[in-house]
């Protein structure tokens, strides 16, 4: 795989490079502004290496989900605002991804001058099951760049036309976040130094099963919270109240734990509430004694304590999934503790995920005793389930 240091030593220097990125961040929902920027930051290296270099740059990106045609609580506006100021430079923003408003920005580009283009989910193209149309989109995309470079790893695992078939098209290379990230997540796979850990949580095990089925073989403990727990304590036997429940997934659960005897941890106690909401009335219970009217938000304490003695002996760590809802604060204390056990541990650490990533920095954690934070959710999970990522792919051709 070619990378970005490939393409500077070529020159790039009055040259249009197209960047994927992967700007997809969360907004605000009353007020739009953007909540966590850690996608944009984790790309300025390597944009800032191309506007060192004296390139034009574009950058792509999707945001959120809309469905092929523009709609305004999805622009990248508020992103170009943000990608401005902590480039210290302005950053052109064009209304349309492909059309006169994108010809004419990139067209007006200097050297060393950036450019976002406008969402690329509104086109149909762009997330096309039909490779022509995708392709006929790709084809408009590639005709903003002379060189294009993906650091999109939160995409990668997509077969969209701006991850897949640009590459195809123009001269291309791994950005110093693809990179990174691929490196750190092929030490995971490889032979991690033991024990490893892996932490999962998140709302549902549908979304989980994959990577657990992939990991269960190489893993030496998988500590399991977040909403996806009551699934699995239904399958030990256990009510679980009004909680989040799969029960279409309680017998995967319960062959799972059956094929890995001790392997799978589960909480022996769970923060239980009235109601989803910031001031629910709740209690500790333990994880067998959830009462029929409540539902489990967090993980409890004696949980958290039980997970960070096992984190403390660990050598490798992944977490992927908040443990409970740590956006309120009654029920953030799982999550906070788990977070902060993998910190002291003398492990090399990696947090997978949009939000796992985003409560490091919601919580006020340092990101810095953390081994690694991934940008990418699914992307990390699907690397470590070891399918083969479009995005990847794409560039190793
Ligand atoms: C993400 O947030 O997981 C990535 O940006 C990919 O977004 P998607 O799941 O909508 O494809
Ligand atoms: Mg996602």
């Amino acid at each position: 795989m070619r990378n970005l240091d490939d393409l500077l030593a070529e020159g790039v220097s009055g040259r249009r490079v197209l960047v994927r990125a992967d700007l997809n961040v969360p907004l605000d929902k009353q007020t739009g502004a953007i909540t966590d920027d850690g996608r944009i930051r984790a790309v300025l290296p390597t944009l800032g290496a191309l506007v060192q270099a004296g390139a034009k740059v574009v950058v792509c990106s999707h945001l959120g989900r809309p469905k092929g045609a523009p709609d305004p609580q999805f622009s990248l506006r508020p992103v170009a605002g943000r990608l401005g100021e902590l480039l210290d430079a302005p950053v052109s923003f064009a209304e349309d991804t492909v059309g006169d408003s994108a010809q004419s920005t990139v067209a007006g580009l200097a050297d060393g001058q950036v450019a976002l283009l406008e969402n690329l989910r509104f086109n149909k193209g762009e997330t096309s099951k039909d490779s022509a149309e995708r392709g006929a989109f790709a084809d408009q995309l590639a005709a903003l760049g002379d060189a294009y470079v993906d650091d999109a790893f939160g995409a990668v695992h997509r077969k969209h036309a701006s991850v897949h078939d640009v590459p195809a098209r123009l001269p291309h290379v791994a950005g110093r976040l693809v990179l990174r990230e691929v490196e750190v997540l092929s030490r995971l796979t490889g032979d991690p130094e033991r024990p490893y850990v892996v932490v999962l949580g998140g709302s549902k095990v549908s979304d989980k099963l994959a990577v657990i089925e992939a990991l269960l073989p190489t893993v030496d403990r998988l500590l399991i919270g977040g909403g996806m727990c009551f699934t699995f304590l239904k399958a030990q036997g256990h009510e679980v109240g009004t909680s989040l429940l799969e029960e279409e997934m309680v017998e995967t659960c319960r062959n799972l734990m059956e094929r890995a005897p001790g392997k799978i941890m589960l909480p022996v106690d769970v923060v239980a509430a009235d109601a989803f909401a910031p001031d629910a009335a709740h209690d500790t219970v333990p994880a067998d004694g959830i009462p029929s009217h409540r539902l489990g938000l967090d993980i409890g304490p004696e949980t958290v304590a039980g997970f960070a003695a096992v984190l403390s002996q660990a050598k490798t760590i992944f977490w992927n999934g908040p443990m409970g809802v740590f956006e309120m604060a009654a029920f953030a204390n799982g999550t906070r503790g788990v977070a902060e056990a993998i910190t002291k541990a003398d492990a090399f650490s990696v947090v997978g995920g949009g939000d796992s990533a985003a409560a490091v920095r919601a919580l006020g954690l340092d990101e810095s005793s953390f081994g690694h934070i991934s940008t990418g959710g699914g992307a990390s999970l699907e690397y470590l389930e070891g399918k083969t990522l479009p995005g990847i792919a794409a560039l190793e051709n």
